[in-house]
């Protein structure tokens, strides 16, 4: 019988052998398949992998440091590296506005810092990826026109620029057989049962030019969306929910003071796949709540919307 603990025990086997004593580096970005990589790597090799964590600064409010707390202290991962790149990324933005234009300079940018990282690890002779059957598959088949609406820089952009040799442990398993894998391996139910999060982050939830204005009203938003969601017992229920940046500005009275601020617009859909997605009738009271948390703590915004569109004919992030 093929259990999980076989296949742990098979592939720890097997990484051991493949990489005897050289160093492996990967990309953990926290979602669950680069941390599950990781997780099942440390397992295999410990310290000789080294994961590097890009900071881009286009990550939601607390990402970074609860990405430190898990691998870092509670895996004891001695050998993570968080590489502040945020800079970087905000210059590259600079005046950018197209989407497809944002997610190229994004992936470029990434391959960039994740390299100069990478050249500074000795002895390093492996990228571990957490490539699935999924992606095995669409790589190679024929894409129909959804998937060339927008390009998606996290498949493929790594291997192909480094000059690494390549661990998938994960190539043969699908997205729900990962994450048993992941619960054993002893990975939180945080990690575990993230909403997915685009690659290029924040950056495509602010409708055109990237400003760190932007990113902290946007980052304050979306906090806060979670939270309710959350609280309100919806967050596993649900496929994505977040918040959208809208860069104009429209009337309110706050007081007696008129006031001329940005829109936030809420977003919240079931899916099975990413592919179609029905917007979710949120109960009002958890609207309400949002709405007026956002207005009240996040300095700039007079408004909140909800959008109440399905895909298609919308596609589930606003660019
Ligand atoms: P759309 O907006 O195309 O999104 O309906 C479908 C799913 O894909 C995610 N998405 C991305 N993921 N890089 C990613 O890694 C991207 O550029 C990207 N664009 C969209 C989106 O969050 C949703 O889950």
């Amino acid at each position: 019988l093929w259990t999980m603990e076989n296949f742990i025990e098979y592939e720890v086997e097997k990484i051991r052998e493949t990489v005897g004593d050289k160093n492996v580096i990967c990309a953990l970005s926290g979602g669950v398949d680069s941390s599950v990589v990781a997780a099942l790597l440390h397992r295999a090799i410990g310290d000789q992998l080294y994961p590097i964590f890009v900071d881009t600064g286009l990550l939601r409010k607390g990402e970074r440091e609860s990405v430190e707390r898990t691998f870092k202290e509670k895996f004891n991962m001695k050998n993570f590296r968080v590489v502040d790149a945020s800079d970087l990324f905000l210059e590259r933005l600079k005046g950018v506005v197209d989407p497809e234009k944002k997610r190229k300079i994004i992936g470029h940018t990434f391959i960039e810092v994740f390299e100069k990282a990478a050249k500074e690890i000795p002895n390093a002779e492996f990228l571990a990826q957490g490539t699935l059957y999924p992606d095995v598959i669409e790589s190679v088949s024929v894409k129909g026109p959804s998937a060339t609406i927008k390009s998606h820089h996290n498949v493929g952009g790594l291997p192909e620029k480094l000059n690494f040799k390549l661990i998938e442990p994960l190539r043969e398993l699908f997205k729900d057989e990962v994450r048993e894998l992941g619960r054993q391996l002893g990975l939180p139910e945080e990690i575990i049962k993230r909403q997915p999060f685009p690659g290029p982050g924040l950056a495509i939830r602010i409708i055109g030019e990237v400003k760190s204005e932007y990113l902290r009203i946007l980052r304050d938003a979306d906090a806060i969306v979670l939270e309710e969601i959350k609280k309100a017992g919806l967050y596993d229920k649900i496929w994505q929910s977040f918040a959208v940046f809208l860069p104009i500005q429209t009337v309110g009275v706050m007081g007696d003071e008129r006031t001329y601020d940005y829109v936030i617009a809420i977003r919240a859909v079931e899916s099975v796949d990413g592919m179609t997605a029905d917007w979710v009738k949120l109960p009002y009271e958890l609207l309400e709540r949002i709405s007026n948390r956002i207005i009240n703590e996040v300095e700039g915004v007079n408004r909140v919307v909800y959008d109440i569109t399905s895909k298609p004919p919308g596609t589930i992030e606003w660019e």
